[in-house]
């Protein structure tokens, strides 16, 4: 079965739960696509030669949770160079088969517009802000500001910038809980199973 769940929307919208939680719940492969960002970043020097000598050692640093390293990913990401190096090996990881989730920010609008399911998971600034403050600590206003940068530089980058696929559907967690989020987005996910 090739089958392929494309979950795309703005930093700490609850992808990366709803994501694991589907792939747990269907059997599918799950990958982050914003470590691959993460590790280009962190790895440092030049980042297009960092993204195509990219291995699965550098995805398993254990500094690529920061907030720096966030920051770091999402400077990267716009350059158009680095982004061609990653997009094969996410294609074949979305068409790869038994299925997969893969979560970022432009799986279903050009990694794999083909995908069977395409989800947008967004969430108010202020919630995802303060989901993020909960994991990561420090000055809150400091993390709301980053949040809006991130979301500021996703959004208005020329290639690939973070956008809603005219097919996805758009769910909205800011006053979902993750049990609610992640049942509503099995359920969009079964009706569309071969
Ligand atoms: O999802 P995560 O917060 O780990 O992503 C870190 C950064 O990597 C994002 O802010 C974004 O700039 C970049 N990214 C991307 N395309 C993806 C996944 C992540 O540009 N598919």
């Amino acid at each position: 079965m090739i089958f392929t769940v494309a979950v795309d929307g703005p930093a700490a919208a609850g992808k990366g739960t709803i994501s694991r939680a589907l792939a747990d719940r269907f059997g599918l492969a799950h990958l982050d696509t914003g470590l691959l960002y993460r590790a280009v970043g962190a790895k440092g020097g030049d980042p297009v030669a960092a993204a195509r000598s990219l291995d699965p050692r550098d995805l398993a640093r254990d500094d690529l949770r920061t907030l720096a390293a966030a920051e770091a990913a999402s400077r990267v990401a716009a350059i158009p160079d680095v982004r061609a190096a990653l997009v094969r090996f996410q294609r074949d990881f979305a068409r790869r088969e038994g299925g997969a989730v893969l979560d970022g920010r432009d799986i279903g609008t050009v990694i794999c517009p083909e995908a069977e399911v395409k989800l947008f998971v967004t969430a108010s600034p202020e919630i995802r802000a303060h989901r993020r403050w909960l994991e990561v600590g420090g000055d809150a206003a400091q993390v709301l500001a980053e949040v809006r940068a991130r979301d500021l530089r996703d959004t208005t980058r020329t290639d690939a910038p973070l956008k809603p696929a005219e097919d996805a559907l758009t769910l909205d967690t800011s006053a979902l809980s993750i049990d609610a989020a992640v049942d509503l987005a099995a359920t969009l996910v079964s009706r569309r199973l071969p």
